[in-house]
């Protein structure tokens, strides 16, 4: 029986093998040094997690509005208001199940067979997937470790054409942790004017999480002409540490709600009735001090993984400044030779061998377009990143030429 060319054609992640080996060390016995995870490590805080309960108790568990609990949507509104200063209200709201499903509505909603949908690299292998779902086709603009993966904008500029749909944004980024100027988004908000026809998603679900002076800011902030053809997508996983409650939102012209509450009606429904109460409470400005308290322990984080991760020889790593991932190039070892006699020719087979030798996990970049790299996530406590930070570097000590 054939299936369909739609599954066919979806490419299998460059992480599975990396996944498949780290599983097969543990049924080993292994212990697994694991900084490959985009999500918290933290469990959800307290009150979230009652509320939540307490919605089960109280028999919330039927069928919700299809954008979501109205409550839930003002609440999303009011917070817009108060973080950004930004004028919505509940009827730009569409809840889903996660950011991930939030953005496939958005592009769903505007892509078309052929159009074009530019991202910039390194990306967040979602968006490339979603893209070629929606029948688009990804357009690749580069960006480089050497300029702290802040955007390339003669190239981005030159990457637009009459095919372009849709502009894709992510800051700060998974998976390098930059967070981009406001100068260059006030640049992209330029190039935006020259293309009247062409969408812009704001993909901002890292945007509580910055470490460095300037609030993560993207084209709307700094051009509110851009608001009836800008898709803000943000959730709850990263910030408020309930990846698996499932629930994201996008923020959005009424033409794009629309067709998100046509398209999530027919799939999936209003999203799980209880985690939106728990998100309901997770938006309360009483809990505005934990979730700092989250931030300031990344930001302790980062500061172990630039110290630990700057002593390793041979490999360089940008600055990264929000989200909590660092890229580490390791380009400059591609070539050496294992103990065992391989010669390690991409990030791919680094990853690998840093999983078998040091027992540390990595996403290599190659999943992200960014080969020869490999993303360390710092949502893991301190002593972990050190221990890490140790393997790798006798596992490197080991490598000859
Ligand atoms: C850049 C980015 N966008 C969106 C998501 C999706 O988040 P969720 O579906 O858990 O809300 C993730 C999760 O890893 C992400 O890294």
């Amino acid at each position: 029986m054939n299936r369909s060319t739609r599954v066919l054609n979806l490419k299998p992640s460059p992480t599975l093998a990396v996944g498949a080996k780290a599983n097969e060390l543990r049924a080993q016995g292994h212990k697994i040094l694991n900084l490959s995870l985009g999500e918290p490590d933290f469990p959800t805080p307290e009150p979230i997690r009652q509320a939540g309960q307490k919605a089960i108790e109280q028999g919330k568990t039927k069928y919700t509005p299809v954008a979501g609990i109205p409550e839930l949507r003002e609440a999303i509104a009011a917070f817009y208001h108060r973080h950004k200063g930004l004028n919505y209200n509940a009827s730009n709201i569409v809840v889903s199940t996660g950011a991930k499903q939030s953005l496939y509505n958005a592009i769903m909603s505007v892509v078309n067979d052929g159009d074009e949908v530019i991202i910039p690299t390194p990306y967040w292998v979602s968006y490339t997937t979603q893209v070629e779902l929606a029948g688009g086709t990804p357009v690749l603009v580069h960006s480089k470790m050497e300029d702290n993966y802040q955007l390339d904008l003669d190239a981005l500029e030159a990457s637009f054409t009459s095919k372009t749909k849709m502009l894709l944004l992510n800051s700060p980024n998974n998976p390098t942790g930059a967070v981009y100027t406001k100068e260059s988004m006030q640049a992209v908000a330029e190039m935006l004017k020259k293309h009247p026809e062409v969408w812009l998603i704001c993909d901002d679900i890292y945007d509580q999480l910055f470490y460095g002076d300037q609030t993560p800011v993207n084209p709307l902030d700094v051009e509110p002409s851009l608001r009836d053809r800008t898709i803000l997508v943000n959730g709850f996983s990263k910030a408020y540490a309930m990846t698996g409650w499932r629930i994201g939102y996008i923020v959005a012209p009424k033409p794009i709600v629309k067709a998100s509450i046509a398209l999530q009606g027919a799939i999936t429904s209003g999203t799980n009735a209880p985690t939106q109460y728990a998100a309901l409470r997770a938006l309360d400005e009483s809990l505005n001090s934990t979730i700092q308290d989250m931030r300031e322990t990344f930001r302790e984080r980062l500061a172990c993984m630039k110290e630990t991760f700057g002593k390793l020889p041979r490999t360089t790593f940008s600055n990264p400044e929000g989200a909590f991932y660092m890229m580490v190039d390791f380009s400059r070892w591609l070539g050496t030779k294992t103990p065992s006699g391989n010669r390690l020719t991409n990030g791919v087979e680094m990853a690998t061998y840093l999983l078998e030798e040091g027992h540390v996990a990595g996403v290599p970049g190659e999943a992200f377009g960014a080969p020869g790299t490999i993303r360390f996530a710092y949502s893991t406590n301190q002593e972990t990143i050190q221990q890490a930070a140790k393997a790798i570097q006798n596992a490197l000590e080991q490598l000859s030429e």
